[in-house]
């Protein structure tokens, strides 16, 4: 399977933000991963709406994934949406309709996705998968970069990808947080093809160098 990284923006340092998004690009990454929170999903804030369409001005063509990790994203699609957003990621755990969200996604010309957290099991996301174009196993507790992968993630691909041939869906599953070398290769082979990467990218005095290697399993 082709294997896609993603970056995510929150191991980039910020102070040189549209240079690191440059370099994100120049380095072979298939798409920017920009994570967004709110305090009351997570324990942490991060970015909004602006700062995804500083990305658009500052790399027209580099494709921009943005993960919604908010109660309510019902509330601010439509302002991710406008502001360039291409592919939104809203949570299962999330407080909102989710076939409605997912439905309106789709509706402004935008992809969709549902982000599973580690404690959720895989199984909830059957009534959805013909609705979706990716499905997303967390591989840490959302909320900061650079966290130890969760090693139990690696089964709930598996679970996952059966779960998608069964249903003869035809969704793409993504992982996101903790990958690295050390599991990448496994996490391909059950089935997932699209990685989020933060602290393996952006953390690297070599991006083009380590998400060449990540992508050679
Ligand atoms: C976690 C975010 C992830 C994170 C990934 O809350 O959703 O996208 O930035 O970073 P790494 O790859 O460092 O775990
Ligand atoms: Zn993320």
């Amino acid at each position: 399977m082709k294997i896609e990284i993603l970056p995510s923006l929150l191991a980039a340092d910020l102070g040189r933000l549209a240079e690191e998004t440059r370099r994100a690009e120049a380095s072979g990454a298939d798409a920017l991963h920009i994570d967004i929170m709110d305090p009351h999903f997570v324990p942490n804030m991060s970015f909004g709406p602006s700062i995804v369409d500083f990305c658009r001005k500052t790399c027209p063509t580099f494709y921009r994934n943005v993960h919604l990790m908010m109660s309510r994203p019902d509330l601010y699609i439509q302002m991710f949406a406008d502001s360039g957003a291409q592919t939104i990621q809203v949570h299962f755990e999330s407080d909102c309709d989710l076939h409605e969200q997912l439905r309106r996604i789709r509706s402004m010309g935008v992809k969709n996705a549902i982000v599973i957290n580690p404690e959720t099991p895989a199984e909830v996301l059957i009534p959805y998968l013909r609705q979706i174009e990716y499905v997303v196993v967390m591989g840490v507790h959302p909320g900061y970069s650079g966290q130890k992968y969760i090693p139990e993630t690696t089964e709930k691909v598996a679970v996952l990808a059966e779960m998608i041939a069964g249903a003869e869906a035809d969704c793409f599953i993504q992982v996101d947080g903790g990958v690295s070398t050390a599991n990448i290769a496994e996490l391909e082979r059950l089935g997932a093809g699209v990685f989020v990467a933060g602290s393996a990218t952006f953390s690297s005095d070599d991006p083009l160098s380590a998400i060449k290697a990540l992508k050679t399993v």
